[in-house]
């Protein structure tokens, strides 16, 4: 089967750039299909590093297709100054498209996002403030403007009229804010429409028909189960499904269209914002985990809270996503401690259980009920060969891989596209 999908398998920032950038030099297309510039996805080429926010991971590789796909928000001033930076550093960007289907992420949107969680004080969510969620909203309260809106500029001004007015009144009555001034946006949007326009494309019937004619199509997905809107840890979430199923509504394809599920995995976890997370380290261990592992958002650089692995967050991954591979990442990280534990259920209540409470009152009890697997000293960051690994390394990447029943089909080691000992075939 011709298409592969890359998810996260924990809270997000697992190291999917890095993976998507590795499979993408194979690629004939790279498509994200939800989500927006809330994702920080690091590229790592020869030493170089890139972030990208709204670019497919596969830009690296000027000859795959770069889509952003019905289901993201586009932010076009983050995409636009997105291309300009690469286009500065001599990539090319001509092989971007957009889905004409997909979402303006306007700048209310981002307005409302920030007064939001100003109002909601302690009870906030912890966003990375870009508006994704106000954007979605919209989306469902069907008063959203879509890309294909730009092409006619009558209908895009149109529509802009009378939702900016009721978000003027949102935006100042309820949270006591700036209100926009409708004709300079119409000007701004104006300014970009004639850069936007020529990448307006029907990503649904590109995508298929790529898929059709045997083309090697990844699906990039941004965020991870645990942020996913139906399965998190609702409402400390996304807005998006990061799923695989997420993939099917969010790219317009057919689930039969899907082989390989790749799911990323940091050997240990982080988390960014608010929310529960049982195994989080408030402590030296989880400041160590945060400096070795260099572990400060890639979008909005906050230190991420840090922990240990957390098995049933790996499982419910696996059954959301249908994993066919774990990739695992920053194994490098974990050289050092004598013993690693790794969290095999919660606790709640006197029971233990190894799935995830919908409840934040139960899940917020949650003691992790640890297995201590033993540690190993080496620098394994240049390690090439699974059998060149420590042995007790080995038997901590075994433990996943029994616990989840998904083998691993790669393990990073650095950073770096190089960086990762390949365990089976990845086409
Ligand atoms: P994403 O959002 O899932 O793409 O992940 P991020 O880019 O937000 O965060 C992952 C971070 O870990 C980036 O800084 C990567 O360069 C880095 N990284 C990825 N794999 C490895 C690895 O195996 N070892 C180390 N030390 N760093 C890695
Ligand atoms: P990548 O793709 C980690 C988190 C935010 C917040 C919650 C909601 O790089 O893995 P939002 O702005 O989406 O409304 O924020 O989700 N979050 C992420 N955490 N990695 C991400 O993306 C994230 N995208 C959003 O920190 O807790
Ligand atoms: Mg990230």
């Amino acid at each position: 089967m011709a298409g592969y999908v890359v998810v996260g398998a924990q809270w997000g920032d697992e190291g999917k750039g890095k993976v998507v950038d590795l499979l993408g030099t194979h690629m004939d297309m790279v498509v994200r299909f939800q989500g927006g510039n809330n994702a920080g996805h690091t590229l790592v080429v020869n030493g170089k590093k890139t972030v990208l926010h709204l670019l497919p991971s596969g830009i690296m590789n000027e000859k795959a297709d770069c889509i952003i796909g019905p289901g993201v928000v586009v932010n076009p001033f983050v995409l636009l100054s997105e291309i300009d930076t690469l286009e500065k550093e001599g990539h090319s960007c001509s092989n971007v498209k957009i889905s004409d289907r997909a979402h303006l992420l306007m700048p209310y949107h981002i307005r409302l996002d920030e007064l939001m969680e100003q109002r909601a004080g302690a009870g906030k969510i912890g966003t990375t403030k870009n508006g994704i969620g106000p954007c979605y909203a919209d989306k469902y309260t069907r008063i959203g403007i879509r890309v294909c809106d730009l092409k006619d500029w009558d209908v895009f001004q149109e529509k802009l009229k009378s939702v900016l007015e009721l978000k003027n009144e949102e935006i100042t009555k309820i949270y006591g804010g700036e209100p926009f001034d409708y004709d300079e946006m119409v000007k701004q949007f104006d300014e970009i429409r004639p850069r936007i326009v020529p990448m307006i494309c029907d990503a649904v019937d590109k995508v298929n028909k790529a898929l059709d004619s045997g083309k090697k199509v990844l699906f990039e997905g941004a965020q991870a189960n645990m942020l996913d809107i139906n399965y998190g840890t609702y409402p400390y979430v996304t807005s998006s499904s990061p799923t695989s199923a997420g993939v099917c509504v969010g790219a317009g394809v057919s689930p039969f269209k899907l082989g390989r599920v790749f799911g990323v995995a940091k050997a240990y976890s982080t988390r960014v914002g608010e929310g529960p997370y049982p195994t989080e380290q408030i402590n030296a261990v989880g400041d160590e985990l945060r400096e070795k592992g260099f572990e400060y958002g890639a979008t909005t650089g906050r230190p991420r809270r840090t922990g240990w692995l957390d098995l049933p967050v790996l499982k419910q991954a696996v059954r959301l996503n249908g994993l066919t591979d774990l990739a695992i990442t920053k194994i490098d990280i974990l050289s050092g401690f004598d013993s690693i534990p790794v969290c095999t259920g919660y606790e709640i209540d006197g029971k233990v259980y190894d799935t995830i409470p919908a409840s934040l009152k139960d899940y917020g009890k949650a003691k992790p009920v640890y297995v201590n697997l033993p540690g190993w000293q080496e620098d394994i960051s240049h390690v090439e060969k699974w059998e060149d690994l420590p042995e007790n390394c080995r038997s901590y990447i075994k433990y996943i891989e029994d616990y989840t029943g998904v083998k691993a089909c790669l393990v990073s080691v650095n950073p770096d596209r190089t960086g990762s000992i390949i365990l089976k075939d990845l086409l």
